[in-house]
């Protein structure tokens, strides 16, 4: 026993997280953040350790989750990854396309909370339920009856979220206009090349140097992902061999001391 309880004592924060999760796929890939990051991953594992501070609400959403009906939490398998980018990079401003329950919306309204500024704006037109139980042929990311999009989320991180209800093809060109930056972007919302493409070039304007962008799913997307990473001059960053992608926006070097873009 007491051998066991000085492995756990030595298991690594993320690994833990993971577990309360309930989804090994969020174990969080340390390499991948330092690189989007531009920095060390001494500084990652720095942010990571700050993961128990949080065991209880990802304890909430995984009961929720099982509430729900949806036995695996994850439809958003680097959160613990986003936690750490809205810690170092500290943005004003973060936007999400795609809700469903709320698990990458909870982790960076959780690193918000800590910076104790920025604001997470979330976009999502849910997919409903049909019936009682999840129909063999049905996503799970449908909002299960008498939910709402970010069905998960504890209510202690809600205060000062932008959690707005509709297709992103609406409503994020009427946000992005409504904001003076955008330091992170994540796309998790409808994965196709059009869409995703559409979503890039939305935010695009607005993107500050240094702004790390993610998409999900790229399997199902095409070029969009490549083809607006070549014409922001970025380099595209894979979360090991999955289909998450990101890149790190290009910072002059009038901005970076005289060494631009230290990740590529
Ligand atoms: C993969 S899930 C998002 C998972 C979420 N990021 C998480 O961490 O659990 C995709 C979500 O995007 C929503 N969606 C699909 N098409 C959309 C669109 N055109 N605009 C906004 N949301 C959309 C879906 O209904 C679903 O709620």
């Amino acid at each position: 026993m007491a051998k066991v309880r000085a492995h756990l004592g030595r298991e690594d924060p993320g690994t833990v997280t993971a577990r309360l999760l309930g989804d090994p796929r969020a174990r969080p890939n340390v390499r991948w953040a330092a690189r989007l990051l531009a920095r060390p991953t001494r500084d990652v594992r720095a942010i990571l350790a700050e993961c128990a501070s949080f065991a209880d609400t990802d304890r909430i959403i995984r009961e929720r989750q099982i509430e729900g009906g949806r036995s695996s939490y994850a439809q958003f398998r680097a959160p613990l990854e986003l936690y750490t980018f809205v810690r170092i990079l500290r943005p004003d401003h973060v936007v999400e396309t795609g809700v469903s329950s709320g698990v990458s919306s909870a982790h960076i309204l959780l690193a918000l909370k800590r910076n104790k500024e920025g604001v997470l704006h979330s976009i999502d037109r849910p997919i409903l339920q049909r019936g009682p139980e999840l129909g063999a042929r049905e996503t799970p990311v449908a909002l299960p009856p008498g939910r709402r999009s970010g069905w998960a989320v504890p209510e202690e991180l809600r205060t000062g979220w932008d959690l707005r209800i509709g297709p992103s093809e609406e409503l994020l060109p009427r946000l992005v206009r409504q904001l003076p930056s955008i330091g992170l972007f994540l796309h998790d919302s409808r994965h196709t090349p059009v869409h995703l493409a559409f979503e890039l070039a939305t935010v695009a304007p607005r993107l500050t140097p240094g702004a790390i962008v993610l998409a999900d799913n790229t399997a199902w997307t095409g070029r969009a992902f490549p083809r607006f990473a070549r014409q922001i001059g970025a380099r595209i960053i894979r979360r090991g061999k999955s289909d998450l992608v990101g890149l790190r926006v290009p910072v002059p070097a009038s901005l970076s001391g005289g060494v631009a873009n230290p990740a590529s």
